[in-house]
């Protein structure tokens, strides 16, 4: 990987899992410690959001469970770093753009809900882990997929911040949209996530937690970086 910053033999091979809120910085902060480390990122949402396209594209309804836990055992859902973008493949089919559209996240919560999908998913991204040199990010990544990791992190951060980050980024994608309607999406994915019957979202008793509120994504990732060092 080229923009390996650290070369420390200490850090090949290991678990970092990052859970945390809808907007508070998981996904942008594993990535970049996964290229400066030369660690395979694992998008756990990105697996659900597939799962759901899917099940749209297929007429699947997202409360059939069973259906779609059996679609999602024979799914190849793969993922490759091209120019620094992370692209997700169902298949030979890239499908990078089209699990981010406001449909697939309507939909996901509910596709996530079940407990049969999770247990077919969480089988899955063990698999991703076996090798190592892995950093996974989601909501139970360090309660239930994870529960070896060397490192547990829980990021959060408040609601005004997780808006702003979201309105920037849907600004940057030519959604137009209000901080009203952004926030209470945020809060109504935050309820869904932690309050749902099967692996909601919880704070691992050995997750240390960081409160990104006010820091910038370096600080982030720099703080995240050198726990390792010291951890491992
Ligand atoms: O992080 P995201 O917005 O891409 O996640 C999409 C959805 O999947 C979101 O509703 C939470 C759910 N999810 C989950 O239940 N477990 C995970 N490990 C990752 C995501």
């Amino acid at each position: 990987m080229k923009n390996i910053k650290y070369n420390l033999s200490k850090l090949k091979g290991k678990i970092i899992a990052i859970d945390g809120p809808a907007g508070s910085g998981k996904s942008t902060t594993a990535k970049i410690i996964a290229d400066q480390l030369g660690y395979t990122y694992l998008d756990t949402g990105a697996m659900y959001r597939a799962l759901t396209y899917y099940a749209i594209k297929n007429n699947i309804a997202p409360s059939d469970d069973d259906r779609l836990a059996k679609v999602m055992e024979g799914l190849s859902i793969r993922f490759e770093n091209i120019n620094d973008i992370q692209h997700v493949y169902i298949g030979d089919d890239d499908v990078t753009t089209e699990i981010r559209t406001p449909e697939v996240t309507r939909q996901v919560s509910e596709v996530a809900a079940h407990k049969k999908i999770r247990e077919v998913m969480v089988n899955k991204q063990k698999e991703f882990g076996k090798k190592g040199s892995i950093i996974a990010e989601g909501r139970d990544t360090t309660t239930v997929v994870f529960t070896n990791a060397d490192l547990k992190i829980y990021l959060k951060a408040s609601i005004e911040e997780r808006a702003q980050r979201r309105l920037i980024d849907l600004t940057k994608m030519g959604i137009t949209t209000s901080m009203q309607e952004i926030r209470e999406d945020i809060q109504r994915r935050d309820n869904y996530d932690s309050n749902r019957e099967h692996s909601p979202l919880t704070i691992a008793s050995d997750a240390i937690m960081i409160d990104t509120s006010n820091l910038t994504i370096e600080d982030q990732v720099d703080k995240i970086i050198s726990l390792a060092i010291d951890t491992f």
